[in-house]
Order: structure tokens, then C-alpha cells, then sequence
């Protein structure tokens, strides 16, 4: 395992693959039982890892809580990462007490902390994220709180989660203006079955410096190739959901591509993943860390392989070129009209690769 810097605003070290532990726990009816779950986590922290993500609503609680019992023993060893914002406890008996216990407010990101505290049995949490856009609470709110926390203690450093690039962008402009807080970085999907984040996610977290912690490496299991055959319970037939599967005939296309690439280096599809990850991440000038999500520990042993893979660059090509998505106005008229607006010299033009800053 390799150490990063996560993004240009903090000096946390972290390695270059997370731990997500969306699998610890049993509270979703699909996951890991304890000792399960403590062997994934005995088996990232041997390969070198020190970069946990959870979040409270994670298993209704139980990963929180889980995690408070492994990493008691040696807190300070571990950047610990969390998320407010879905709540942890069961929804739907109570819908008003679900309106306190959920969204984005400063209100329940406090609470929510102090909960997460308790389960995690520390005193503060690395890096905080919010979960995911609540639509309503506005930006200054949200930091604002990351502030406060942040001068209480029970914080560190925080990031958005899941949010459009222009409100991540106008929430690292506030904060540096201010002088208060700055963002961390950003968590958001992403891997050859979603590379939707190249159009502005990824291009604004190089620009502004941000972290980029990517979450469903494997597209939530799809990228195995496992779903084609597989009958046993899977979070496919169990759970549902974060799931990427053949719906249309681009995704087969793509799957059948990864797999032609694993036949050809002799390696499992979930290593080909992995390693068009690491290959995107050597080229950024940010740190794009995946957050790997066993459920378990022969498929964290089986994924940590992937260290090992190096893609040539046809492969990364090939795969590049199956999995892009069209980026759309105005990058792809920016594209086609720059060597118009350089004129004749083009090829005497030092130029950055679009699209720029
Ligand atoms: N911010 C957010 O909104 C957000 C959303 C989702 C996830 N996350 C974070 O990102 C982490 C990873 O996401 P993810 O769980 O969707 O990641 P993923 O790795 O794309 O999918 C995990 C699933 O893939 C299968 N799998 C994993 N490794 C395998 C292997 N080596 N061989 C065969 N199958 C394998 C398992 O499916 P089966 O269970 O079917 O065996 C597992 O449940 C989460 O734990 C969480 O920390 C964040």
C-alpha cells in the first residue's frame, strides 16, 4: 500500500485504498456478522491500511458501532471518516421524528455527531462528511456547523458527499474567504461502470485542491462479472440496491471488455477494476483514493490483489474508451473549437489538457 495526501487542503495521510465498511453489520439484512467484519478489518489494517470510511446509517448503527470496538485499541493509527445525514436510527414510525433525525441541517449534523461519537467510542472524528444533498439546507448552514465542530474538536476536517459540483465549488470558495474551516474534499461514485463525475466532479476536485474519495469501486459488485452467473444470496437478490447491472447494451459491452482484460493479465475482473482506478489515480493532481467495500474477507484478500496489477496502456486505453461517457456542453464545443482558436501555431502550443481550471 502506498500514502497520499488527501487533497491539497489537509495534511491527513492516507492510504490509497479506503476501507468502506457499508458491509459491517447485519441491520440491512445484507453484511458482515462481527467476527466477519473483524477479520476485513484485521486484514486492510495488515495490508497497510489506515483510511476507514463508515457513516451512522450504515447497518442502522451497527458499523459505527462496530468500528468503535476495532479501533479502540489503537485510535490514533486510523483517519477515521464518518457521514451525517440519513440518520441512524429506523425510519418511517415516526415521520416527524424523522424530520429532526435526517437532512442536512446544522441541527441534526450535531446530533448526529454526538451519536456517532458515542458509538465510535472516541472523543473526535477525522473527517466528516455530509451524506448527501438534502435539497433544501443552505451552504452557509452546512458550513457554518463543519465550522463549529471543527472549533469544538469533535471534528477534524469535513467534505461533501454526493453533492453538484457548483455547490462544492461556491462551499470551498465561501470557506477560503471566510477563513473558516476549508473543504476537505469530496465523496462521490465512481469506476468504469460510472464516470459520470469526469464531466465536472473530478475536473473542480483537481482545480480547488479537494480530496476525491470514490465510492462502489466495483460498481457495487457488477464489475466482478459475478452477477452474470452467480445464484447464491448476493447483495444483488438480498439488497438491491447500489447495484450496477447489464441493463442496457453498453454495459455489456463494458463488462465483457473487463473480463477480456482479466483474461488477458490472468486476473480476477475485480483487480482490472481496481488497477484502471490506480492508473486514473497515478495521472490526477489530486488524490483519488477508491473505498473498497468487502463484505467478506476473502473478497477484501481477493480485491487487495489488485496492488500487484499494473494495466499497460492499451489495456487502460481500451478500457478508457469503453466506459466514457459523453461529457457533454460545453466541454465536448470546447474541445472541438480550441484548435480553431489557436490558429495556425496549434502544434507550437504548450498546451494543459482540457478541461481547465
Ligand atoms: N457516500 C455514499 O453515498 C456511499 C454510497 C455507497 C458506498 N459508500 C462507501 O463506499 C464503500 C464501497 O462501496 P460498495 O460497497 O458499493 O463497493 P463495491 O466494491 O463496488 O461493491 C461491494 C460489493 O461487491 C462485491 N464484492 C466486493 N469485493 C468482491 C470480490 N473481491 N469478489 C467478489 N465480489 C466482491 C460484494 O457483493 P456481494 O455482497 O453480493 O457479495 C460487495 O457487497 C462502502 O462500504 C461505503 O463505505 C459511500
Amino acid at each position: 500500500m502506498r500514502y497520499k495526501l488527501f487533497g491539497r487542503h489537509t495534511g491527513l495521510r492516507v492510504s490509497e485504498l479506503a476501507l468502506g465498511t457499508g458491509n459491517f453489520g447485519t441491520g440491512w439484512g445484507h453484511g458482515a456478522e462481527r467476527d466477519e467484519a473483524r477479520s476485513i478489518f484485521d486484514g486492510y489494517v495488515a495490508a497497510g491500511g489506515n483510511f476507514i470510511d463508515t457513516a451512522d446509517t450504515y447497518q442502522v448503527g451497527q458499523s459505527e458501532a462496530l468500528l468503535g470496538d476495532f479501533i479502540a485499541a489503537d485510535r490514533d493509527y486510523f483517519v477515521l471518516a464518518t457521514k451525517y445525514t440519513l440518520g441512524a436510527g429506523p425510519q418511517g414510525k415516526n415521520p416527524v421524528a424523522d424530520l429532526a433525525r435526517t437532512g442536512n441541517s446544522r441541527k441534526t449534523m450535531i446530533r448526529a455527531v454526538e451519536d456517532s461519537l458515542k458509538r465510535l467510542k472516541t472523543d473526535r472524528i477525522d473527517l466528516l462528511w455530509t451524506h448527501m444533498a438534502d435539497g433544501l439546507t443552505p451552504m452557509e448552514e452546512i458550513l457554518r456547523g463543519f465550522d463549529d465542530l471543527s472549533r469544538s474538536g469533535k471534528i477534524l476536517h469535513a467534505g461533501l458527499s454526493n453533492f453538484p459540483a457548483w455547490r462544492i465549488a461556491r462551499a470551498a470558495t465561501l470557506a477560503e474567504l471566510r477563513n473558516t474551516l476549508p473543504l476537505a474534499g469530496i465523496q462521490v461514485e465512481y469506476s468504469l461502470a460510472e464516470r459520470t463525475p469526469d464531466r465536472e466532479l473530478l475536473p473542480m476536485a483537481e482545480a480547488l485542491g479537494l480530496g476525491a474519495a470514490l465510492w462502489s469501486p466495483l460498481g457495487g459488485g457488477f464489475l466482478t462479472g459475478k452477477y452474470r452467473e452467480q445464484q447464491e444470496a448476493s447483495r444483488l437478490t438480498k439488497l438491491g440496491m447500489l447495484v450496477h447491472t447489464e441493463k442496457s447494451a453498453r454495459e455489456t459491452a463494458l463488462l465483457d471488455a473487463v473480463l477480456a482484460v482479466a483474461a488477458q493479465v490472468g486476473a480476477p475482473a475485480s483487480h482490472v477494476a481496481i488497477a484502471w482506478l490506480r492508473a486514473k489515480a497515478a495521472r490526477s493532481s489530486t488524490s483519488l483514493i477508491p473505498i473498497l467495500g468487502p463484505r467478506t474477507r476473502a473478497q477484501l484478500d481477493g480485491t487487495l490483489g489488485a496492488l500487484s496489477l499494473q494495466l499497460d496502456a492499451a489495456q487502460v486505453a481500451a478500457l478508457d474508451a469503453v466506459s466514457a461517457v459523453p461529457l457533454g456542453v460545453p466541454h465536448e464545443q470546447l474541445q472541438a473549437s480550441l484548435p480553431r482558436l489557436a490558429g495556425g501555431v496549434l502544434d507550437k502550443l504548450d498546451l494543459p489538457p482540457l478541461p481547465v481550471a
